[in-house]
């Protein structure tokens, strides 16, 4: 079965990650299959929503490493920046279910996502300096403007995970719920706005993101530039090196 399952169900996409066995990482065909589902969903006159969703367990532990290393993106036309871009000018509303870990893009696609809800056992990082690496999806523009600029330093400089009841409380997840529910809740929700006038919807997005979207865009491409360099820098070849010989990384030299 693919690792990307997709279904249209009463005006509702659900792209589901269906990578179990390897956490829901995502390789970049994965990146290329959600970048083509989000496009066919702006155009399709059946979607009028789409929900992102993982398993119970996990919602995505990001990047596949070792995809990454064979296949690192190297231009704007990537999957993985095409993916970011279509969800990011996406104009229908977009809604996520996330329980158990969201890695790296698990956690910076949410910001671009109109309604999140979140399992108790949710578990949000940004682990991207850990990695020898800096911020993606606009996160450096999105993170500190939701979370404030003290708490965005401490999630995206020490990279280390937060929790559903911080996440609901600066604005990231709009409700918590058991991790066997997200799902089902998070369908629920988006039957309801797919039951509502879509261009109320789409005008009403559209309207509240306002000029902001040429800022994303900009900064997006700014920092998968830094981000395409610096994967083939010291810092992140010995962190994407310490991941494959399952150790700890040692940045004491660089
Ligand atoms: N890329 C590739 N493989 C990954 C992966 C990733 N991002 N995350 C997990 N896997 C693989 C593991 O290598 C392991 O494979 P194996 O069974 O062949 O050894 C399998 O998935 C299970 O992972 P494991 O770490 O044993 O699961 P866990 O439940 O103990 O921990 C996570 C889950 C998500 C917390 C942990 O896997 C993790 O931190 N992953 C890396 C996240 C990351 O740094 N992402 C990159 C962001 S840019």
């Amino acid at each position: 079965m693919s690792d990307i399952l997709t279904h249209i169900d009463a005006g509702v996409m659900t792209i589901t990650f269906n990578r179990l066995d390897k956490k829901n990482s995502i390789t970049s065909t994965m990146y290329a299959a959600m970048a083509d589902a989000v496009a066919q969903a702006a155009t399709d006159t059946a979607v009028k929503v789409v929900v992102f969703q993982g398993h119970e367990s996990i919602f995505s532990a990001g990047n596949d490493i070792g995809d990454f290393l064979n296949k690192p993106p190297s231009t704007q036309d990537s999957p993985v920046f095409r993916f970011l871009r279509n969800i990011a000018s996406f104009e229908k509303p977009l809604l996520a279910a996330v329980a158990g870990p969201a890695v790296g893009i698990g956690t910076t696609m949410l910001f671009h996502c109109d309604l999140v809800y979140a399992g108790d056992n949710a578990a949000f990082s940004m682990p991207f300096v850990n990695l020898g690496l800096c911020p993606e999806a606009a996160s450096s523009l999105l993170v500190p403007r939701m979370f404030g600029y003290h708490r965005a330093a401490e999630a995206l400089l020490l990279g280390e995970p937060f929790f559903a009841e911080a996440a609901q409380e600066v604005g990231l997840v709009n409700r918590v719920v058991p991790p066997t529910e997200v799902n089902g809740y998070a369908q629920a929700q988006a039957r309801k706005l797919a039951a509502k006038p879509l261009s109320s919807l789409i005008e009403t997005k559209r309207l509240m993101k306002g000029s902001d979207q040429q800022a994303v865009l900009q900064k997006m491409a700014e920092e998968g530039a830094s981000f395409g360099r610096m994967l083939q820098e010291p810092a992140a070849k010995e962190a994407f090196g310490a991941f494959m010989d399952k150790r700890k990384p040692d940045f004491s030299k660089l």
